[in-house]
């Protein structure tokens, strides 16, 4: 498939526990099962989705700064770099493809510390809040951006 149909999905630290990792806060789908939802949008909106996850902040500074290489927009949960990574931020800002944060909690009805993104002004927009929906719309959302 040509680039301007390609999206990279990428998860941050942590979201390898998903199903076990406080499934009051984040649910209880596990990242394989939130990964299968996302593909099976990807084919119906007819576009080719690649999924990747690091615990790594360094490797996931290399996937961004690769993408425009290969992919026409990301969607990206960061976890917990959302709220630390100026590293992150500024090869978000470097790559200059679209990209939409995304988030299974709502970070603004959370911790304090949860509600500053350092990555929010260096994305077309945010969803945060609706579980895996998160991942869906975000991915609609890239999709329009392309
Ligand atoms: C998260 C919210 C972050 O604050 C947290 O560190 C995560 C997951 C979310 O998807 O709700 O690991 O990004």
């Amino acid at each position: 498939m040509a680039k301007k149909r390609k999206i990279l999905v990428l998860h941050g630290p942590n979201l390898n526990l998903l199903g076990k990792r406080q499934p009051e806060i984040y649910g209880r789908l596990t990242l394989e099962q939130i990964n299968r939802r996302i593909l099976a949008l990807a084919r119906e909106l007819g576009v080719e989705v690649e999924i990747r996850q690091s615990n790594s902040e360094g490797e996931l500074v290399d996937w961004i700064q690769q993408a425009p290489k290969k992919f026409a927009a990301l969607v990206i949960n960061a976890a917990a770099y959302t709220h630390s990574s100026v590293a992150l931020r500024d090869a978000l800002t470097a790559a200059g493809i679209p990209a939409i944060e995304v988030h299974l909690s709502n970070i603004y009805k959370r911790e304090e510390f949860r509600k500053r993104s350092l990555i929010a002004e260096a994305v077309v927009g945010q969803i945060t809040g609706f579980g895996v929906s998160s991942y869906l719309l975000g991915l609609r959302a890239a999709v329009e951006a392309l």
